[in-house]
């Protein structure tokens, strides 16, 4: 659902990207020139050029050099239908095939559409690395020490700061500093659950968090889930009523791997839901930077009066990874998530922390986020083209506006987990269905990371990924596939 414009451009953006939404400006034909669109809003050049880049970051418009703008050719697959998980909880199994694909993420041999990793070429590496050598080099005696419980002030002031922007109010000192956000989602499962305890999440769910679930012996329960709009409210009511439920663990925004985000009054009917039952959310927003349209989402601690979310985020899908820096963030619950935090790993490596803190503190990261959400944008559009062309008719794939995986809900015929071995053969690598289901459901769906970004060589493992899959429906490969394996 769009946001209500705050500046001229947004809005002046809003009216084409209406304008595509109801078929005024077709797929693949040129937009109204920047002067006509400049003359018709009363507006300068400058503000519709920034409306024309705004839809192209958001995958709208496509800019063609010496052309000018032309409204994109996305092609028009249906979303996934809405999942329909049992509403029982179940116990989260160790699953082999994400151990085989965790291997591969880092093997420069296989075409990476497996893990959902940011291509190193997309990530402002070289200054974040020359900010943690001054930080090594300048004083780096006094850094070699424990970090506070909570960790580096300056990081923490930083995140608070930031926060701010989108209403969200963390005081530096509710903020612990985690090794990323899979200690955060760690410690914050800890502080409100034991073993044994239920916890319901989005069904599918990112596998990293029910790997957590099944490390602390926590029961997943699946809540059906929307590719657009989340989590059944209705179900997360039945379930509350059936069984006790320890806490709720979504995604904020771009739920990986479904791509969904719920509406602001949804989040707050479900917040006010969670309340009635004294049931903690834990929300996961590591994608929510990644927005492809004008303002970021909310996540649901901004519109949480009563305190009862824990907050978890990490830099690791817009700017380090390998430096391993997220945190958790609850007045209420910060005491059990200092306990929780010093039994786990004592305290978070200082270096890290200090060089993101003086990149956020020079001001980088915002135009750094422009050029990530703009790659990231086209390289979904790119691929759901690609998709459309050569996997097998009856495909479906998420339309997410935010973060960079696809789900892809192929006919019933393709066994997703017989293709993983078969497309690792030919070393393409990609995410398969059971791996984000307590349940191991999904046997006919996969995940598709575009966090490499767009290249000869994702194109043409794509296309080759779509001829194998269609080659176990019956379906002929379409003629465009390649004969042999991509390099
Ligand atoms: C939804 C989600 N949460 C958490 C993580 C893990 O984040 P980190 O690398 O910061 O531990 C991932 C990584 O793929 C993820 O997709």
């Amino acid at each position: 659902m769009p946001q209500p414009a705050r500046f001229r451009y947004e809005a002046v953006a809003e009216l084409i990207a209406q304008g595509v939404r109801d078929g005024t400006l077709a797929p693949g034909t040129r937009a109204p020139s920047l002067r006509a669109i400049a003359q018709q809003q009363r507006t300068s050049l400058t503000t519709a050029l920034q409306a024309y880049r705004l839809l192209e970051d958001r995958g709208i418009l496509q800019a063609r050099p010496q052309s000018g703008f032309f409204v994109a050719d996305v092609p028009r697959l249906p979303a996934p239908a809405t999942t329909r998980p049992s509403l029982q909880p179940t116990e989260v199994a160790l699953s082999a095939l994400m151990l085989t694909m965790l291997e591969h993420a880092s093997d420069e041999r296989y075409v990476p559409l497996g893990c959902a990793i940011p291509s190193p070429a997309l990530l402002d590496s070289a200054k974040l690395d020359r900010m943690l050598a001054r930080s090594a080099r300048v004083r780096g005696a006094t850094h070699n020490t424990y970090s506070p419980p909570r960790g580096e002030a300056a990081l923490r002031i930083e995140i608070a700061r930031r926060a701010l922007r989108w209403s969200q109010q963390l005081a530096p000192d509710d903020i612990v500093i985690t090794c990323g956000a899979t200690e955060a989602l760690a410690l914050a499962l800890s502080a409100v659950t034991q073993p044994g305890d239920t916890v319901a999440i989005e069904s599918p769910t990112y596998f990293g968090a029910l790997q957590v679930l099944r490390a602390l012996r926590l029961k997943a329960l699946e809540l059906p889930t929307d590719a657009r709009r989340g989590v059944s409210l209705d179900a997360l009511a039945a379930a509350l009523e059936a069984q006790p439920v320890a806490a709720c663990l979504l995604a904020s925004s771009f739920n990986n791997p479904l791509g969904c985000t719920m509406a602001e009054h949804d989040k707050q009917a479900l917040l006010a839901l969670l309340a009635t039952h004294r049931v903690p959310l834990i929300e996961d927003d590591v994608y929510g930077d990644i927005h492809f349209g004008a303002e970021r989402p909310r996540p649901f601690s901004a519109l949480d009066a009563g305190d009862r979310t824990i907050y978890c985020a990490s830099f690791s899908k817009t700017l380090a990874p390998g430096y391993r820096v997220g945190w958790v963030a609850s007045r209420r619950h910060l005491p059990k998530l200092l306990e929780a935090k010093f039994a786990a790993t004592l305290a978070a490596p200082v270096l890290p922390q200090l060089a993101l803190a003086e990149f956020l503190a020079s001001g980088g990261y915002d135009a750094h986020l422009r050029r990530l959400r703009r790659a990231f944008a086209d390289t979904l559009r790119r691929m759901t083209e690609v998709i459309a062309a050569h996997f097998p008719a009856g495909t479906r794939v998420s339309q997410p506006a935010g973060g960079f995986v696809l789900w892809l809900a192929l006919p019933k015929a393709v066994d997703t987990r017989a293709l993983f071995h078969r497309a690792l053969e030919e070393r393409i690598c990609f995410a398969p269905g059971v791996v984000f289901s307590a349940a191991g459901r999904y046997a006919n769906c996969l995940r598709l990371s575009g966090g490499w970004g767009w290249d000869a060589r994702i194109e043409k493992g794509l296309r080759r990924l779509g001829a194998l899959a269609a080659s176990m429906t019956g379906q002929l490969p379409s003629p465009g596939a390649p004969p042999t394996a991509p390099r």
